[in-house]
């Protein structure tokens, strides 16, 4: 196996200057003086809603409008497995070649629609409108395929590698989205921040899983096949469809996760906490595992960082697994031929492939002392952290979320400090039916669960 669990955020260090901030507080954080600056500040912060924010793209406004005009079509997990199992023969391949090829423009569109729908002085910022460009790049890479159908390998593989640089374009979307809101927070408002990136972030998932999905299924496709080149974990195991393992053991990723997020504690206090996994670790069930990583780091982070914290208790954090009891008998889906009619635009979620399919809950249990109840309904907005490197050991220098950017690429070897780590474990968590919640006992610890539903049984 090629790094099953490697940590999805384990960024390359950026060494971008920091425009330096004050350090942001729970109440800082809500409070509309701040001593932000933009590029932009020179505009009046107009809430006009502008439709041409500057690019450098060549799609027109037309096809954007015409593509951003249609309905994005409802999607289901059955959808992303409906080309059979890998290996892919050479047809298959380019059915899910074609299936991607129809799915990806107007999900662009929409997404490029919305940052058109943010004041102009917000999608003006250089960090938003670099995002704003990327997706019109992407774009323009996919519209001279639009009217195609891929059917010979040439084509397959120029798509493919279309693909691969619309994956690597966005790839650190988040740090440079939390940057610019954080460079323009005087101009919106967090609730709108939050309310933009959820839907933001969300369709986010859903675009990469298909691009990713496709990619996988390309090198574990007859004509490709090669386990060393590919950039999922392992195609020539056989419980992978594409991206999604069909037998993913989520105590396996709770250790390979801790271990990591171990690693940083170590790093960042000089000490690491310890964990233990019960309930049922033998657990398995249909799953994406680069979606668990991501939700289980962030998670163990914040498990890891308030029992650090607490000097007086350093008890070990607890993560039980409890399977949900099997079901009395959903259908299991079967890999039909693909259908055509892909049904109406329902949500931006992708569906699980069956309601009743078995999920797994994670109770994550910390002695960190709990989340203080003024603290605690802000922790689901995107950009809220109690989090300062003035409380690093050695004490800090003042630095912030915008410093926490600029020195790990966006967060992902910090163990805390973007306040991104909540409410993005909970877009993907929900994105099949699943959920987090999180009860606090303050002055004591904190419990977390996972509710993960499985995305269905594959036959
Ligand atoms: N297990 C926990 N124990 C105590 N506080 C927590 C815990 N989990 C989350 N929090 C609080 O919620 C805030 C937001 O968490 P998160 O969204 O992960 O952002 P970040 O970790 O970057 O601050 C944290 O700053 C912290 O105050
Ligand atoms: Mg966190």
């Amino acid at each position: 196996m090629i790094g099953l669990y490697r940590p999805l955020r384990c960024l390359t260090p950026k060494a971008t200057p920091a425009r330096r901030l004050r350090p942001r507080t729970a109440a800082s954080f809500y409070s509309t003086s701040t001593s932000a600056s933009t590029s932009a500040t020179e505009l009046h912060p107009s809430r006009q809603k502008w439709s041409q924010p500057p690019s450098t793209a060549t799609v027109t406004d037309a096809e954007i409008a015409n593509l951003s005009n249609k309905h994005q079509h409802s999607l289901s997990l059955a959808d992303l497995v409906r080309h059979g199992r890998p290996p892919l023969s050479t047809e298959a391949l380019y059915s899910s070649a074609n299936f991607t090829l129809s799915l990806l423009p107007i999900r662009l569109a929409h997404r490029i629609q919305a940052l058109r729908n943010l004041p102009f002085i917000v999608v003006s910022n250089p960090n938003i409108s670099k995002i704003y460009n990327n997706y019109l790049h992407s774009l323009s890479t996919l519209l001279p395929w639009k009217h195609r159908t891929i059917s010979n390998i040439e084509a397959e593989i120029q798509f493919t590698s279309v693909l691969a640089e619309l994956v690597q374009t966005h790839q650190d979307t988040i740090p440079i989205l939390a940057k610019g809101f954080l460079e323009c927070r005087r101009y919106i408002s967090p609730g709108e921040v939050t309310r933009f990136l959820d839907e933001h972030l969300r369709a986010r998932i859903g675009t990469r899983l298909i691009a990713e999905q496709h990619i996988a299924l390309h090198y574990s496709s007859v004509p490709h096949f090669d386990p060393s080149a590919s950039p999922t974990p392992c195609p020539e195991h056989p419980s992978y469809i594409g991206v999604i393992d069909t037998a993913l053991c989520p105590a396996d990723v709770v250790n390979s996760c801790a271990n990591w997020v171990a690693e940083i504690c170590e790093y960042k206090y000089g000490e690491r906490p310890e964990w233990i996994v019960d309930g049922e670790p033998e657990t398995a069930f249909a799953y994406v595992p680069m979606h668990l990583e991501y939700i289980l780091t962030e998670l163990l982070k914040n498990a890891f960082r308030a029992t650090i914290e607490n000097r007086h208790k350093k008890e070990p954090i607890v993560i039980t697994i409890a399977p949900e009891p099997p079901d009395a008998g959903p259908p299991k889906v079967k890999l039909d031929p693909p259908a055509e009619n892909l049904g109406a635009f329902r949500s931006e979620a992708i569906k699980p492939l069956d309601d009743n399919a078995p999920g797994v809950t994670i109770r994550i249990r910390d002695r960190g002392g709990g989340i203080a109840p003024e603290v605690l309904p802000n922790v689901w907005s995107y950009s809220f952290t109690t989090f300062s490197e003035d409380d690093m050991p050695g004490g800090g220098s003042g630095a912030d979320a915008l410093s926490v950017i600029s020195n790990t690429g966006g967060g992902g070897s910090s163990i805390a400090g973007l306040g991104y780590g909540l409410p993005l474990s909970r877009a993907y968590a929900e994105y099949f039916g699943g959920g987090i919640g999180v009860q606090s006992l303050y002055g004591w610890g904190t419990d977390v669960y996972l509710r993960l539903k499985g995305v269905g049984k594959i036959e």
